[in-house]
């Protein structure tokens, strides 16, 4: 019998009632793909204030006076996006979804990787940074991981300082409007995406795994709570007790992609 074996198999059974499951994941999901989580020691607003970075104006104005750290950060981003692919927590989720019991996945992440994994209704609260869309008709583009990494690297490496004019020139550009786009992130500020598809589905499900989040970015951090009472039963996986430990019914202290393919073999 391994370490939480109640936990997990309170969970399993909880799984195996349920017809609708929903899940609310963040970046903890996607650690043990390589990928650094926001909050965790090493994270991006752990060396970073988000106020500078998380916001497009301040990243325009951290352009101007920390162009020259800038570079390397994205460069370390670019690898580790690059080296990532789906890990086991994924899998099981894909998993999960092909057994007919989970029906919708919210993530906070915008890594792709739950649908690379398989997973096939993926609501994208914040985004999805391989997605381009444009400023000027809203137009969107799938670019792929991969060839998405590539390019941006490609332009990254003729450039010296990454400065405003430089980083203009790393954007793509519309093939309807001949406008710039961006990246199809969700800035700190700016409107989530999704957001009615998303509470529909968090009162709809009979159980909703919150998996890998801190819980302390709204209005994402209303799910599980929306969910609740709505009357679902709600299984927190995190190694780290998070914001959502009044809703929550089971709690599995561990590591998504360890817990996630347990509580499936139960
Ligand atoms: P955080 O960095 O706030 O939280 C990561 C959570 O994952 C923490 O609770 C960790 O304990 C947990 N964790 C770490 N490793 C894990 C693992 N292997 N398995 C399971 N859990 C693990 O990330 P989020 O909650 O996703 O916003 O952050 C929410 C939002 O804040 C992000 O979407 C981003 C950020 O600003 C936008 O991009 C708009
Ligand atoms: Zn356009």
């Amino acid at each position: 019998m391994g370490k939480w074996h109640d936990e997990i198999d309170e969970a399993a059974s909880i799984l195996s009632r349920s017809k609708k499951v929903a899940v609310m994941s963040g970046a903890g999901v996607s650690a043990e793909s390589g990928i650094p989580t926001f909050r965790d020691a090493g994270g991006l607003w752990d060396r970073m204030d988000p106020l500078e970075a998380g916001t497009t104006g301040g990243l325009f104005a951290q352009l101007e006076q920390n162009a020259e750290k800038l570079k390397p950060l994205l460069i370390e981003l670019l690898d580790a996006f690059e080296a990532s692919d789906p890990n086991p927590g994924h899998l099981a989720l894909a998993e999960l979804e092909k057994m007919g019991i989970l029906k919708t996945v919210i993530t906070q992440n915008f890594d792709n990787l739950h649908r690379e994994a398989g997973n096939t209704n993926v609501i994208e609260v914040h985004g999805n940074v391989f997605r381009a869309r444009c400023l000027s008709c809203d137009q969107t583009e799938i670019i792929g991981r991969k060839p998405f990494i590539k390019e941006i690297r490609k332009k990254l490496e003729s450039i010296t300082i990454l400065d405003f004019s430089a980083i203009t020139s790393l954007a793509s550009i519309c093939k309807k409007c001949s406008s710039v786009m961006r990246p199809d992130v969700v800035m700190f500020g700016e409107q989530v995406q999704e957001m009615p598809e998303a509470f529909l589905a968090a009162q709809n499900c009979d159980a909703m795994l919150v998996l890998g989040t801190s819980g302390v970015v709204y209005p994402a951090a209303y799910l599980p709570v929306e969910a609740k009472n709505a009357g679902a039963s709600i299984i927190v996986i995190n190694p780290k007790e998070n914001a959502f430990g009044s809703v929550t019914d089971v709690y599995i202290p561990m590591k998504t992609g360890e817990a996630l393919p347990a509580v499936l073999k139960h």
